[in-house]
Protein backbone atom coordinates (compact mmCIF):
# COMPACT_ATOMS: atom_id res chain seq x y z
CA UNK A 1 0.00 0.00 0.00
CA UNK A 2 1.38 3.37 -0.84
CA UNK A 3 2.17 5.88 1.38
CA UNK A 4 1.11 9.51 2.10
CA UNK A 5 4.55 11.92 0.76
CA UNK A 6 6.42 13.03 3.71
CA UNK A 7 9.32 15.69 2.74
CA UNK A 8 11.90 15.41 4.97
CA UNK A 9 13.08 18.95 4.01
CA UNK A 10 10.12 20.60 4.46
CA UNK A 11 9.12 22.53 7.65
CA UNK A 12 5.39 22.36 8.53
CA UNK A 13 5.46 25.74 9.31
CA UNK A 14 6.69 27.54 6.54
CA UNK A 15 3.19 27.81 4.47
CA UNK A 16 5.54 29.35 1.04
CA UNK A 17 6.15 25.63 0.75
CA UNK A 18 3.22 23.79 -1.32
CA UNK A 19 0.32 22.26 -0.45
CA UNK A 20 -0.02 18.79 -1.12
CA UNK A 21 -3.18 16.40 -1.13
CA UNK A 22 -3.12 13.72 1.17
CA UNK A 23 -4.17 10.24 0.15
CA UNK A 24 -7.42 10.84 -2.11
CA UNK A 25 -9.44 9.76 -5.20
CA UNK A 26 -11.49 11.61 -7.88
CA UNK A 27 -14.78 10.01 -9.35
CA UNK A 28 -15.54 11.94 -12.48
CA UNK A 29 -19.49 11.71 -13.80
CA UNK A 30 -19.55 13.06 -17.13
CA UNK A 31 -16.10 11.65 -17.68
CA UNK A 32 -16.68 11.06 -22.01
CA UNK A 33 -17.23 15.18 -22.08
CA UNK A 34 -14.75 17.72 -23.74
CA UNK A 35 -14.04 19.50 -19.92
CA UNK A 36 -13.29 16.10 -18.56
CA UNK A 37 -11.00 15.79 -21.70
CA UNK A 38 -9.79 19.21 -21.96
CA UNK A 39 -9.65 20.71 -18.48
CA UNK A 40 -9.77 17.54 -15.41
CA UNK A 41 -7.01 14.87 -17.07
CA UNK A 42 -4.62 17.24 -18.18
CA UNK A 43 -5.19 19.45 -15.01
CA UNK A 44 -4.55 15.88 -12.93
CA UNK A 45 -1.63 15.07 -14.71
CA UNK A 46 -0.26 18.68 -14.12
CA UNK A 47 -0.73 18.24 -10.57
CA UNK A 48 1.00 14.79 -10.23
CA UNK A 49 3.87 16.21 -12.38
CA UNK A 50 4.25 19.45 -9.95
CA UNK A 51 4.77 16.52 -7.20
CA UNK A 52 1.38 18.04 -5.58
CA UNK A 53 -0.71 14.67 -5.94
CA UNK A 54 -0.03 11.81 -2.85
CA UNK A 55 1.28 8.54 -4.14
CA UNK A 56 -1.66 6.74 -3.24
CA UNK A 57 -3.81 9.16 -5.68
CA UNK A 58 -6.48 7.66 -8.08
CA UNK A 59 -9.01 8.80 -10.92
CA UNK A 60 -12.19 6.62 -11.52
CA UNK A 61 -13.66 7.41 -14.58
CA UNK A 62 -17.80 6.65 -14.70
CA UNK A 63 -19.89 6.55 -17.78
CA UNK A 64 -22.06 4.63 -20.40
CA UNK A 65 -19.33 3.76 -22.48
CA UNK A 66 -18.18 0.17 -22.97
CA UNK A 67 -14.60 0.50 -22.21
CA UNK A 68 -11.92 -1.27 -20.16
CA UNK A 69 -9.67 0.52 -17.69
CA UNK A 70 -7.12 0.48 -20.65
CA UNK A 71 -9.52 2.07 -22.66
CA UNK A 72 -9.78 5.00 -20.52
CA UNK A 73 -6.31 5.04 -19.86
CA UNK A 74 -5.50 5.40 -23.24
CA UNK A 75 -8.22 8.47 -23.50
CA UNK A 76 -6.91 9.86 -20.31
CA UNK A 77 -2.82 9.72 -21.95
CA UNK A 78 -4.13 11.33 -25.30
CA UNK A 79 -5.68 14.00 -23.50
CA UNK A 80 -2.85 14.58 -21.36
CA UNK A 81 -0.36 14.82 -24.49
CA UNK A 82 -3.15 17.10 -26.01
CA UNK A 83 -3.64 20.11 -23.55
CA UNK A 84 -1.30 19.68 -20.00
CA UNK A 85 0.64 22.05 -19.33
CA UNK A 86 3.58 20.80 -18.49
CA UNK A 87 5.82 18.57 -20.22
CA UNK A 88 5.09 14.64 -20.19
CA UNK A 89 7.05 12.63 -18.24
CA UNK A 90 7.07 8.64 -18.76
CA UNK A 91 7.53 8.36 -14.64
CA UNK A 92 5.09 10.45 -13.49
CA UNK A 93 2.78 8.83 -15.71
CA UNK A 94 3.22 5.46 -15.35
CA UNK A 95 2.61 5.84 -11.54
CA UNK A 96 -0.59 8.07 -11.98
CA UNK A 97 -2.12 5.35 -14.56
CA UNK A 98 -2.07 2.52 -11.84
CA UNK A 99 -4.26 4.29 -10.04
CA UNK A 100 -6.53 4.87 -12.84
CA UNK A 101 -10.22 2.86 -13.24
CA UNK A 102 -13.48 2.71 -15.26
CA UNK A 103 -16.48 2.01 -14.19
CA UNK A 104 -19.30 1.20 -16.52
CA UNK A 105 -23.08 2.03 -16.08
CA UNK A 106 -25.74 4.17 -16.56
CA UNK A 107 -26.83 6.67 -13.56
CA UNK A 108 -29.84 4.72 -12.92
CA UNK A 109 -27.69 1.51 -12.70
CA UNK A 110 -27.93 0.42 -8.97
CA UNK A 111 -25.13 -2.40 -9.94
CA UNK A 112 -23.24 0.05 -11.40
CA UNK A 113 -22.72 1.94 -8.26
CA UNK A 114 -22.19 -0.66 -6.31
CA UNK A 115 -19.75 -1.61 -8.35
CA UNK A 116 -18.53 2.01 -8.02
CA UNK A 117 -18.56 1.51 -4.22
CA UNK A 118 -16.58 -1.78 -4.70
CA UNK A 119 -13.82 -0.28 -7.02
CA UNK A 120 -13.48 2.47 -4.37
CA UNK A 121 -13.08 0.05 -1.54
CA UNK A 122 -10.09 -1.66 -3.40
CA UNK A 123 -8.76 1.25 -4.27
CA UNK A 124 -8.83 2.26 -0.92
CA UNK A 125 -6.83 -1.05 -0.06
CA UNK A 126 -4.35 -1.26 -3.02
CA UNK A 127 -3.51 2.05 -3.88
CA UNK A 128 -4.09 3.53 -0.35
CA UNK A 129 -6.55 6.45 -0.92
CA UNK A 130 -7.22 6.05 2.33
CA UNK A 131 -11.68 6.03 1.95
CA UNK A 132 -11.50 9.82 0.73
CA UNK A 133 -12.97 10.64 -2.22
CA UNK A 134 -13.86 13.55 -4.45
CA UNK A 135 -17.43 13.34 -6.93
CA UNK A 136 -16.96 15.33 -9.97
CA UNK A 137 -20.41 15.73 -11.53
CA UNK A 138 -19.20 17.09 -14.91
CA UNK A 139 -22.83 16.35 -16.02
CA UNK A 140 -25.55 18.19 -16.60
CA UNK A 141 -28.08 19.41 -13.63
CA UNK A 142 -31.07 17.41 -14.83
CA UNK A 143 -28.50 14.19 -14.07
CA UNK A 144 -27.70 15.44 -10.49
CA UNK A 145 -30.86 14.10 -8.93
CA UNK A 146 -30.02 10.50 -9.76
CA UNK A 147 -26.55 10.50 -9.08
CA UNK A 148 -27.18 12.02 -5.76
CA UNK A 149 -29.90 9.35 -5.20
CA UNK A 150 -27.23 6.55 -6.54
CA UNK A 151 -24.36 8.09 -3.84
CA UNK A 152 -27.10 8.05 -1.19
CA UNK A 153 -28.23 4.71 -1.48
CA UNK A 154 -24.96 2.70 -2.10
CA UNK A 155 -23.51 4.36 1.20
CA UNK A 156 -20.72 6.22 -0.88
CA UNK A 157 -21.59 9.73 0.60
CA UNK A 158 -21.04 8.57 3.92
CA UNK A 159 -17.15 8.68 5.24
CA UNK A 160 -16.35 6.78 8.21
CA UNK A 161 -14.37 8.21 11.01
CA UNK A 162 -11.36 10.72 9.35
CA UNK A 163 -12.15 10.13 6.01
CA UNK A 164 -14.05 12.41 3.98
CA UNK A 165 -16.42 12.11 0.89
CA UNK A 166 -16.97 15.61 -1.58
CA UNK A 167 -18.81 16.47 -4.31
CA UNK A 168 -17.45 19.16 -6.98
CA UNK A 169 -20.44 20.56 -9.18
CA UNK A 170 -19.66 22.12 -12.33
CA UNK A 171 -21.70 25.20 -13.65
CA UNK A 172 -24.88 25.54 -14.76
CA UNK A 173 -26.07 25.64 -11.72
CA UNK A 174 -29.47 26.11 -12.21
CA UNK A 175 -31.06 28.06 -14.74
CA UNK A 176 -32.72 30.90 -12.36
CA UNK A 177 -33.20 31.39 -9.15
CA UNK A 178 -36.01 28.73 -8.17
CA UNK A 179 -34.05 25.54 -9.97
CA UNK A 180 -30.62 26.49 -8.22
CA UNK A 181 -32.76 26.82 -4.82
CA UNK A 182 -34.17 23.17 -5.57
CA UNK A 183 -30.87 22.08 -6.70
CA UNK A 184 -29.22 23.40 -3.55
CA UNK A 185 -32.11 21.63 -1.39
CA UNK A 186 -31.26 18.23 -3.30
CA UNK A 187 -27.14 18.71 -2.95
CA UNK A 188 -27.82 19.56 0.60
CA UNK A 189 -29.69 16.98 1.30
CA UNK A 190 -26.92 14.42 0.57
CA UNK A 191 -23.59 16.13 1.58
CA UNK A 192 -23.32 18.84 4.17
CA UNK A 193 -22.57 22.18 2.95
CA UNK A 194 -19.03 22.38 3.40
CA UNK A 195 -18.30 19.18 1.37
CA UNK A 196 -19.77 20.61 -1.41
CA UNK A 197 -17.37 22.93 -4.14
CA UNK A 198 -19.15 24.77 -6.51
CA UNK A 199 -16.51 25.12 -9.33
CA UNK A 200 -16.45 28.78 -11.13
CA UNK A 201 -12.87 28.40 -12.49
CA UNK A 202 -12.54 31.97 -13.17
CA UNK A 203 -11.65 32.39 -9.31
CA UNK A 204 -8.86 29.65 -9.99
CA UNK A 205 -7.14 31.66 -12.24
CA UNK A 206 -4.33 33.94 -10.69
CA UNK A 207 -4.80 37.46 -11.96
CA UNK A 208 -8.24 37.15 -10.43
CA UNK A 209 -6.89 35.87 -7.08
CA UNK A 210 -4.27 38.87 -7.90
CA UNK A 211 -7.34 41.27 -7.26
CA UNK A 212 -7.50 40.64 -3.69
CA UNK A 213 -3.75 41.32 -3.36
CA UNK A 214 -3.62 44.33 -5.52
CA UNK A 215 -6.58 46.24 -3.89
CA UNK A 216 -5.63 44.89 -0.09
CA UNK A 217 -2.00 43.94 0.35
CA UNK A 218 -1.09 48.36 -0.94
CA UNK A 219 -1.65 51.18 0.29
CA UNK A 220 -1.51 52.43 -3.57
CA UNK A 221 -5.11 51.75 -4.86
CA UNK A 222 -7.76 51.55 -2.23
CA UNK A 223 -7.86 54.97 -1.07
CA UNK A 224 -9.00 55.98 -4.68
CA UNK A 225 -11.30 52.61 -4.64
CA UNK A 226 -14.62 54.42 -4.41
CA UNK A 227 -16.78 56.87 -5.82
CA UNK A 228 -14.99 59.66 -5.12
CA UNK A 229 -12.37 59.09 -7.85
CA UNK A 230 -13.78 56.26 -9.87
CA UNK A 231 -16.20 57.01 -12.61
CA UNK A 232 -17.44 53.39 -13.66
CA UNK A 233 -16.73 49.95 -13.92
CA UNK A 234 -16.18 47.67 -16.98
CA UNK A 235 -15.91 43.73 -16.72
CA UNK A 236 -15.35 42.43 -19.77
CA UNK A 237 -15.18 38.83 -20.48
CA UNK A 238 -14.92 38.21 -24.93
CA UNK A 239 -13.91 35.73 -27.17
CA UNK A 240 -13.35 35.18 -30.79
CA UNK A 241 -14.58 32.18 -30.91
CA UNK A 242 -18.58 30.62 -31.75
CA UNK A 243 -20.55 28.25 -29.72
CA UNK A 244 -18.05 25.60 -31.58
CA UNK A 245 -19.68 21.80 -30.19
CA UNK A 246 -21.65 23.33 -27.07
CA UNK A 247 -24.69 23.78 -29.35
CA UNK A 248 -26.73 21.61 -26.58
CA UNK A 249 -25.57 22.74 -23.92
CA UNK A 250 -25.81 26.70 -25.00
CA UNK A 251 -28.95 27.19 -26.91
CA UNK A 252 -31.54 28.07 -24.51
CA UNK A 253 -29.04 29.32 -22.10
CA UNK A 254 -27.13 32.05 -23.80
CA UNK A 255 -24.48 34.54 -22.56
CA UNK A 256 -25.91 36.43 -19.50
CA UNK A 257 -26.16 33.09 -17.83
CA UNK A 258 -23.81 31.25 -19.29
CA UNK A 259 -20.92 34.11 -18.11
CA UNK A 260 -22.34 36.98 -16.23
CA UNK A 261 -24.34 34.92 -13.74
CA UNK A 262 -20.96 33.35 -12.72
CA UNK A 263 -18.02 34.30 -13.58
CA UNK A 264 -18.36 38.03 -14.33
CA UNK A 265 -20.83 38.56 -10.75
CA UNK A 266 -18.09 37.20 -9.17
CA UNK A 267 -15.13 39.32 -10.75
CA UNK A 268 -17.42 42.15 -9.90
CA UNK A 269 -18.24 41.19 -6.49
CA UNK A 270 -14.17 40.63 -5.69
CA UNK A 271 -13.92 43.75 -6.99
CA UNK A 272 -16.56 45.43 -5.04
CA UNK A 273 -16.60 44.28 -1.56
CA UNK A 274 -14.73 45.27 1.89
CA UNK A 275 -11.23 44.51 2.69
CA UNK A 276 -12.23 40.90 4.92
CA UNK A 277 -11.21 40.27 8.39
CA UNK A 278 -8.75 37.91 7.53
CA UNK A 279 -7.79 36.02 4.26
CA UNK A 280 -10.32 33.16 5.04
CA UNK A 281 -13.26 31.62 3.46
CA UNK A 282 -15.97 32.62 5.67
CA UNK A 283 -14.65 35.92 6.21
CA UNK A 284 -14.10 36.29 2.08
CA UNK A 285 -17.63 34.59 1.46
CA UNK A 286 -18.93 37.12 3.79
CA UNK A 287 -17.90 40.62 2.39
CA UNK A 288 -19.17 38.95 -1.24
CA UNK A 289 -22.19 37.97 -0.32
CA UNK A 290 -22.76 41.66 1.11
CA UNK A 291 -21.46 43.25 -2.20
CA UNK A 292 -24.13 40.52 -3.93
CA UNK A 293 -27.23 41.87 -1.67
CA UNK A 294 -26.23 45.42 -2.28
CA UNK A 295 -26.33 45.28 -6.09
CA UNK A 296 -29.45 46.50 -8.10
CA UNK A 297 -30.31 46.62 -11.98
CA UNK A 298 -31.56 49.86 -13.27
CA UNK A 299 -35.77 50.06 -13.38
CA UNK A 300 -35.70 50.65 -16.88
CA UNK A 301 -33.99 47.28 -17.93
CA UNK A 302 -34.66 47.81 -21.94
CA UNK A 303 -31.80 50.85 -21.65
CA UNK A 304 -30.18 48.94 -18.24
CA UNK A 305 -29.36 45.61 -20.61
CA UNK A 306 -28.69 44.66 -23.57
CA UNK A 307 -28.24 41.29 -25.93
CA UNK A 308 -26.92 40.25 -29.02
CA UNK A 309 -26.32 37.27 -31.58
CA UNK A 310 -23.24 36.61 -33.77
CA UNK A 311 -24.15 36.55 -37.47
CA UNK A 312 -21.86 34.99 -40.35
CA UNK A 313 -19.15 37.06 -41.47
CA UNK A 314 -15.27 37.05 -43.51
CA UNK A 315 -12.58 36.62 -40.77
CA UNK A 316 -8.73 36.99 -42.06
CA UNK A 317 -10.23 35.13 -45.25
CA UNK A 318 -12.54 32.37 -44.15
CA UNK A 319 -16.51 32.67 -43.97
CA UNK A 320 -17.42 31.88 -40.05
CA UNK A 321 -21.10 30.51 -39.39
CA UNK A 322 -23.41 33.12 -37.78
CA UNK A 323 -25.31 32.16 -34.64
CA UNK A 324 -28.41 30.42 -36.40
CA UNK A 325 -26.54 28.77 -38.76
CA UNK A 326 -24.33 26.60 -36.36
CA UNK A 327 -24.96 22.89 -36.63
CA UNK A 328 -27.23 21.72 -33.38
CA UNK A 329 -28.76 25.73 -33.53
CA UNK A 330 -32.50 26.34 -34.14
CA UNK A 331 -32.55 28.10 -37.18
CA UNK A 332 -35.34 30.53 -35.12
CA UNK A 333 -33.65 30.86 -32.15
CA UNK A 334 -33.41 33.42 -29.58
CA UNK A 335 -30.57 32.80 -27.83
CA UNK A 336 -28.46 35.87 -26.85
CA UNK A 337 -24.36 35.05 -27.51
CA UNK A 338 -23.77 38.92 -26.75
CA UNK A 339 -25.30 40.24 -23.00
CA UNK A 340 -24.11 43.51 -21.45
CA UNK A 341 -26.00 45.02 -18.39
CA UNK A 342 -25.53 48.02 -15.89
CA UNK A 343 -25.64 47.30 -12.17
CA UNK A 344 -25.75 49.24 -9.10
CA UNK A 345 -23.91 48.78 -6.08
CA UNK A 346 -25.86 50.83 -3.23
CA UNK A 347 -23.34 51.10 -0.55
CA UNK A 348 -21.83 53.89 0.44
CA UNK A 349 -18.21 53.09 -1.08
CA UNK A 350 -20.07 53.00 -4.49
CA UNK A 351 -23.08 55.19 -4.58
CA UNK A 352 -23.47 56.40 -8.40
CA UNK A 353 -20.69 54.20 -9.79
CA UNK A 354 -22.05 51.90 -12.26
CA UNK A 355 -20.56 48.36 -13.42
CA UNK A 356 -20.78 47.62 -16.89
CA UNK A 357 -20.38 43.87 -16.96
CA UNK A 358 -20.56 42.42 -20.56
CA UNK A 359 -19.59 39.43 -22.27
CA UNK A 360 -19.93 37.44 -26.26
CA UNK A 361 -18.88 35.22 -27.96
CA UNK A 362 -16.91 35.73 -31.98
CA UNK A 363 -15.85 39.33 -30.36
CA UNK A 364 -13.05 40.71 -31.85
CA UNK A 365 -10.92 39.00 -29.42
CA UNK A 366 -10.25 36.53 -26.64
CA UNK A 367 -9.72 38.51 -23.48
CA UNK A 368 -10.71 39.04 -19.95
CA UNK A 369 -10.81 42.25 -18.12
CA UNK A 370 -11.50 44.60 -15.12
CA UNK A 371 -11.28 48.18 -15.67
CA UNK A 372 -11.65 50.60 -13.07
CA UNK A 373 -12.81 53.75 -14.79
CA UNK A 374 -11.34 56.81 -12.70
CA UNK A 375 -13.47 60.46 -12.90
CA UNK A 376 -11.67 63.54 -15.33
CA UNK A 377 -9.63 65.39 -12.92
CA UNK A 378 -11.91 68.53 -11.41
CA UNK A 379 -9.44 70.92 -12.89
CA UNK A 380 -6.94 71.12 -16.09
CA UNK A 381 -4.82 74.15 -15.98
CA UNK A 382 -3.70 72.73 -19.78
CA UNK A 383 -5.79 74.18 -22.42
CA UNK A 384 -8.17 72.29 -24.05
CA UNK A 385 -6.20 71.73 -26.93
CA UNK A 386 -3.23 70.39 -25.34
CA UNK A 387 -5.52 67.75 -23.55
CA UNK A 388 -7.56 67.15 -26.71
CA UNK A 389 -6.08 62.90 -26.21
CA UNK A 390 -6.37 62.77 -22.87
CA UNK A 391 -8.57 59.90 -21.96
CA UNK A 392 -9.89 58.74 -18.53
CA UNK A 393 -7.56 57.53 -15.88
CA UNK A 394 -7.65 53.74 -15.67
CA UNK A 395 -6.47 50.61 -14.10
CA UNK A 396 -6.61 47.70 -16.34
CA UNK A 397 -6.72 43.83 -14.50
CA UNK A 398 -5.96 41.85 -17.65
CA UNK A 399 -7.40 38.61 -16.65
CA UNK A 400 -6.18 36.80 -19.96
CA UNK A 401 -4.62 36.06 -22.10
CA UNK A 402 -2.03 38.64 -21.43
CA UNK A 403 -2.08 38.49 -17.62
CA UNK A 404 -0.92 41.08 -15.64
CA UNK A 405 -2.14 44.86 -14.65
CA UNK A 406 -2.30 48.32 -16.95
CA UNK A 407 -2.05 51.37 -15.35
CA UNK A 408 -3.71 54.43 -17.85
CA UNK A 409 -2.78 58.31 -17.75
CA UNK A 410 -1.92 61.25 -19.19
CA UNK A 411 2.07 62.30 -19.90
CA UNK A 412 3.73 65.30 -21.84
CA UNK A 413 4.19 64.87 -25.16
CA UNK A 414 7.80 65.73 -25.37
CA UNK A 415 8.44 68.88 -27.46
CA UNK A 416 8.17 72.31 -26.69
CA UNK A 417 3.70 72.61 -26.49
CA UNK A 418 2.23 71.43 -23.25
CA UNK A 419 0.78 68.81 -24.95
CA UNK A 420 -0.55 65.87 -22.62
CA UNK A 421 -1.76 62.16 -24.03
CA UNK A 422 -2.74 58.63 -22.75
CA UNK A 423 0.10 56.62 -22.16
CA UNK A 424 0.38 53.01 -20.11
CA UNK A 425 2.37 51.41 -17.55
CA UNK A 426 2.58 47.78 -17.48
CA UNK A 427 3.13 44.68 -15.11
CA UNK A 428 3.14 42.19 -16.82
CA UNK A 429 3.24 38.16 -15.37
CA UNK A 430 4.92 36.99 -17.79
CA UNK A 431 8.13 39.57 -17.00
CA UNK A 432 7.75 39.72 -13.38
CA UNK A 433 7.88 36.27 -12.33
CA UNK A 434 9.78 32.98 -13.30
CA UNK A 435 7.00 30.49 -12.59
CA UNK A 436 4.27 30.01 -15.18
CA UNK A 437 0.82 30.75 -13.43
CA UNK A 438 -0.99 26.87 -13.32
CA UNK A 439 -3.91 26.33 -14.78
CA UNK A 440 -7.51 27.38 -12.94
CA UNK A 441 -8.57 23.80 -12.97
CA UNK A 442 -5.65 22.50 -10.99
CA UNK A 443 -6.13 25.52 -8.60
CA UNK A 444 -9.24 24.21 -7.72
CA UNK A 445 -8.79 20.62 -7.80
CA UNK A 446 -6.24 21.03 -5.72
CA UNK A 447 -8.14 23.05 -3.44
CA UNK A 448 -10.96 20.28 -3.37
CA UNK A 449 -8.57 17.62 -2.21
CA UNK A 450 -7.23 20.10 0.59
CA UNK A 451 -10.71 20.81 1.53
CA UNK A 452 -9.83 24.42 0.51
CA UNK A 453 -13.03 25.75 -0.01
CA UNK A 454 -12.16 29.75 -0.27
CA UNK A 455 -12.14 30.18 -4.42
CA UNK A 456 -15.66 27.99 -4.22
CA UNK A 457 -18.85 30.07 -4.19
CA UNK A 458 -21.46 28.84 -1.45
CA UNK A 459 -24.84 28.32 -2.35
CA UNK A 460 -25.96 31.61 -1.32
CA UNK A 461 -23.65 33.69 -3.46
CA UNK A 462 -25.14 31.29 -6.22
CA UNK A 463 -28.76 32.45 -5.45
CA UNK A 464 -28.05 35.57 -5.25
CA UNK A 465 -26.49 35.94 -8.58
CA UNK A 466 -29.63 34.15 -9.92
CA UNK A 467 -31.90 36.89 -8.37
CA UNK A 468 -29.61 39.84 -9.86
CA UNK A 469 -30.03 38.21 -13.54
CA UNK A 470 -33.57 36.61 -13.19
CA UNK A 471 -34.94 40.41 -13.81
CA UNK A 472 -33.16 40.90 -17.12
CA UNK A 473 -33.94 36.77 -18.65
CA UNK A 474 -37.62 37.75 -17.34
CA UNK A 475 -37.26 41.39 -19.80
CA UNK A 476 -35.89 40.05 -22.26
CA UNK A 477 -38.27 36.66 -22.25
CA UNK A 478 -41.49 39.41 -22.37
CA UNK A 479 -39.74 41.62 -24.74
CA UNK A 480 -39.32 38.78 -27.15
CA UNK A 481 -38.00 38.41 -30.52
CA UNK A 482 -34.68 38.30 -31.97
CA UNK A 483 -31.52 39.85 -29.97
CA UNK A 484 -29.91 42.57 -32.27
CA UNK A 485 -27.45 40.65 -34.57
CA UNK A 486 -23.43 41.90 -34.49
CA UNK A 487 -20.88 40.82 -37.08
CA UNK A 488 -18.72 38.32 -36.11
CA UNK A 489 -15.16 39.75 -35.20
CA UNK A 490 -16.62 43.01 -34.22
CA UNK A 491 -17.41 44.50 -30.41
CA UNK A 492 -21.30 43.47 -30.35
CA UNK A 493 -24.34 44.98 -31.02
CA UNK A 494 -25.19 48.53 -31.59
CA UNK A 495 -27.64 48.71 -28.60
CA UNK A 496 -24.70 47.88 -26.26
CA UNK A 497 -23.15 50.79 -27.52
CA UNK A 498 -26.12 52.96 -27.31
CA UNK A 499 -26.25 51.71 -23.65
CA UNK A 500 -23.38 53.03 -22.29
CA UNK A 501 -23.56 56.12 -25.00
CA UNK A 502 -26.47 57.08 -23.19
CA UNK A 503 -24.48 57.22 -20.19
CA UNK A 504 -22.14 59.43 -21.83
CA UNK A 505 -19.28 56.64 -21.94
CA UNK A 506 -18.02 54.09 -24.21
CA UNK A 507 -17.13 50.49 -23.87
CA UNK A 508 -13.49 50.20 -23.91
CA UNK A 509 -11.91 48.20 -27.02
CA UNK A 510 -9.47 46.09 -25.32
C1 LIG B 1 -17.29 28.81 -19.44
C2 LIG B 1 -18.43 29.09 -20.39
O1 LIG B 1 -17.74 28.83 -18.12
O2 LIG B 1 -16.29 29.81 -19.62
C3 LIG B 1 -17.93 29.10 -21.82
O3 LIG B 1 -19.40 28.06 -20.25
C4 LIG B 1 -16.78 30.06 -21.97
O4 LIG B 1 -18.97 29.42 -22.72
C5 LIG B 1 -15.72 29.81 -20.90
O5 LIG B 1 -16.23 29.83 -23.24
C6 LIG B 1 -14.66 30.87 -20.93
O6 LIG B 1 -13.61 30.51 -20.10
P1 LIG B 1 -12.19 31.17 -20.27
O7 LIG B 1 -11.42 30.72 -19.09
O8 LIG B 1 -11.65 30.65 -21.58
O9 LIG B 1 -12.41 32.65 -20.33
Amino acid sequence: MASTVINPLRDPRDKRLPRIAGPSGIVIFGVTGDLSRKKLMPAIYDLANRGLLPPGFALVGFARRDWANEDFEKVVHDAVLQYARTPFSEEVWRHLAEGFRFVQGAFDNDDAFDNLAATLGNLDRVRGTGGNHAFYFSIPPSAFPVVLQQLKRSGLCDPHAEEWRRVVIEKPFGHDLKSAQELNSLVNDVFPSDSVFRIDHYLGKETVQNLLALRFANELYEPIWNNNYVDHVQITQAEDIGVGGRAGYYDGIGAARDVIQNHLLQLMALTAMEEPVAFNPKDLRREKVKVLSAVQLPKDLSVGAARGQYAGAWQGGTKVLGYLEEEGISPKSTTETYAAVKLLVQTRRWSGVPFYLRTGKRLGKRVSEIAVVFRRAPHQPFSQNDTEELGSNMLVIRVQPDEGVTIRFGSKVPGPAMEVRDVSMDFSYGQSFTEASPEAYERLILDVLLGEPSLFPQDEEVELSWKILDPVEKHWARAGGQPQQYGSGSWGPKCADAMMARDGRAWRRP
